[in-house]
């Protein structure tokens, strides 16, 4: 089984002072770094693009584990490659032609991830799994941090887990994570927990990562 792993979104961050941020959970113990990317079409909201994400890079060494919640996505993947980014994840619904898509970003000499909405089977992905490093299941529909978990995800997180296999795939799972449900995330089979409001609340970006990463320790 793979090593459990903290990803904190950087969505929930503040942005007037990013490349900080980015250093507090990089030294708060972050092992990756999540950064979301909305176009204000695929999603109904709007983040930053390459040009930011290519700043905040600077800031940490750790894995920038991109996901992409933009369509079409295949235009800017060099971007974000060039940005910095050691994973890039594209949704399933983002367009007709995932299978290039993953082909591009590997192309690109990057680690490429799969994601679906919580609208979308786990099955979506089938025809894909031996292209991926990294599925991503969301469990809140993507476009805003601070959603409630939505517990479907946990049945979806199962069946992908099946699915892998002995395969080398990470299992991700983004939305609504907390030090309340990480254990059950964990034991549904997911080993990457991404965490936005979770991390960022209060300001104990260290306390909060060790109750999720405890929590999920199981
Ligand atoms: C949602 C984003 C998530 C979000 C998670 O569209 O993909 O990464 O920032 O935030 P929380 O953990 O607050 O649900
Ligand atoms: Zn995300």
């Amino acid at each position: 089984t793979r090593p459990l792993l903290i990803a904190p979104s950087i969505l929930a961050a503040d942005f007037a002072k990013l490349g900080d941020e980015v250093r507090a959970i990089d030294a708060a113990g972050a092992d990756w770094v999540h950064v979301d990317i909305m176009d204000g079409h695929f999603v109904p909201n709007i983040s930053f693009g390459p040009d930011v994400m290519k700043s905040v890079r600077a800031a940490s060494k750790k894995v920038f584990d991109v996901h992409l919640m933009i369509s079409p996505a295949d235009p800017y993947l060099e971007a974000f490659a060039k940005a910095g980014a050691d994973i890039i994840t594209v949704h399933v619904e983002a367009g007709p032609h995932l299978h290039r898509s993953l082909q591009a970003i590997r192309a690109l000499g990057k680690k490429a991830g799969v994601v679906m909405n919580p609208g979308t089977p786990a099955s979506s992905i089938e025809s894909v799994i031996d292209m991926v490093d990294l599925v991503l299941v969301m469990s809140v529909n993507p476009g805003f941090g601070g959603q409630a978990f939505i517990p479907s995800a946990l049945d979806k997180i199962r069946a992908i887990r099946a699915m892998i296999g002995g395969r080398p795939i990470d299992l991700e799972v983004d939305g609504g994570v907390t030090a309340a449900n990480a254990a059950d995330v964990v034991r549904a089979g997911a080993n990457v927990l991404v965490a936005g409001s979770a991390v960022f609340k209060g300001g104990q970006y260290k306390e909060n990562i060790a109750a999720i990463r405890n929590a999920g320790a199981i």
